[in-house]
């Protein structure tokens, strides 16, 4: 039914062994990470990276989070590694946190799309983690998705988005099962002054201001063109229209589904979709919803914002982007 990559699942060495020597010889493999899939290459390879901007459809003015397996092998990576990303990287990594810093002349121009910083995460995935180890690499990922379609948090996810891929670029898609965390890392510099939040994501601001003091919004700092290119609107949406009505107000006309938090939907008519009633959860089961949606071709999707609480903070921004304008 589908052509495109294999999927193969498991953390078996072989397969591993497999996948690490696509990374090797400058191919693309599609990893889980506890966030979303990862489409990764090689990311001292500046050809293999130039592969994932091609694979995804991607501007090349967008950077990419580079993934590393252990804290030595970020600082390696960075010009200059500061007390404050040793103490955020020992409080959270691994995990949804990617850190920007001053990057090393060894990584290539193109995946930091030509900036001075680089993005390095440790991702808390033991797949992701066998695999940047045995390909001995850190790994240049986006999510596994084509440009600006949804995230994937399932290897059939990653499936259907790449299906018109090659193998002899995609080599092959790992899977690890559906994403614990369900949205993409918390991206915070690290390079100025301050903490500067460029997109809340897995690691609240709460729990990084724990560590960092406070951590100021990308919104209220002068915003350049390349801060957080990934902060542009109609990111992270589905193929349907998707709405956020107040009080239950769903569209008048047309067969939809409403992602149901607290209010319920005016119309009787509508497909309903009870979303966890905490955030932690919402953000697991968020995509997969939009995904399931998708596939069932309805009109709209409607979605009932859940509050405006500091742990909300990641989902709502989110479903903002994801709203039709
Ligand atoms: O959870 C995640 O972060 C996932 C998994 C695969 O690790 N990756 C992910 O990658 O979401 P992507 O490419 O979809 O989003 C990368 C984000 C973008 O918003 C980009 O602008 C930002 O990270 N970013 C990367 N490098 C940056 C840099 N040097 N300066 C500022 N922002 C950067
Ligand atoms: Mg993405």
């Amino acid at each position: 039914m589908f052509s495109g990559p294999s999927v193969f699942s498991g953390l078996d060495p072989s397969l591993i062994e497999r996948a690490a020597t696509f990374i090797r010889s400058g191919r693309l493999v599609a990893f889980p990470t506890e966030t979303v899939y990862g489409l990764g290459a090689n990311a001292l390879d500046a050809e293999a990276v130039a592969r994932i901007y091609s694979v995804k459809g991607r501007p090349p003015s967008s950077p990419l989070i580079v993934h590393v397996a252990s804290i030595e092998m970020a600082e390696s990576l960075a010009a200059e590694w500061p007390p404050l990303a040793d103490r955020l990287a020992q409080k959270f990594w691994p995990g949804p946190l990617t850190l920007v810093v001053k990057k090393q002349a060894a990584i290539p121009a193109i995946v930091t799309a030509n900036l001075a910083t680089v993005g390095l995460r440790m991702p808390a995935h033991p797949i992701a983690l066998a695999l940047i180890q045995a390909a001995g690499v850190p790994l240049a990922a986006p999510s596994a998705n084509r440009f600006t379609e949804l995230s994937p948090t399932t290897a059939d996810h990653v499936r259907r988005s790449l299906a018109s891929s090659s193998s002899s670029e995609v080599g092959l898609i790992l899977d690890g099962g559906p994403c614990q965390v369900g949205i993409e890392s918390t991206v915070l510099s690290i390079v100025g002054p301050g903490a500067v939040l460029l997109r809340p994501g897995g690691i609240s601001r709460s729990e990084l201001e724990s560590v960092a003091g406070p951590v100021a919004a990308a919104q209220e700092v002068q915003a350049g063109p390349h801060l957080a290119p990934g902060m542009h609107p109609r990111h992270y949406s589905p193929r349907t229209s998707l709405y956020l009505p107040e009080n239950g107000n769903v569209p008048e006309r047309g067969h939809g589904i409403y992602l149901q938090y607290r209010c319920p939907a005016h119309r009787a008519d509508v497909a309903i979709r009870q979303m966890p009633l905490s955030a932690v959860e919402y953000a697991a089961a968020l995509y997969d919803a939009l995904h399931q949606a998708d596939e069932e071709n309805y009109d709209w999707i409607a979605v009932d914002l859940p509050p405006d609480g500091a742990e909300w903070e990641a989902v709502r921004d989110r479903l903002k982007r994801a709203a039709t304008k």
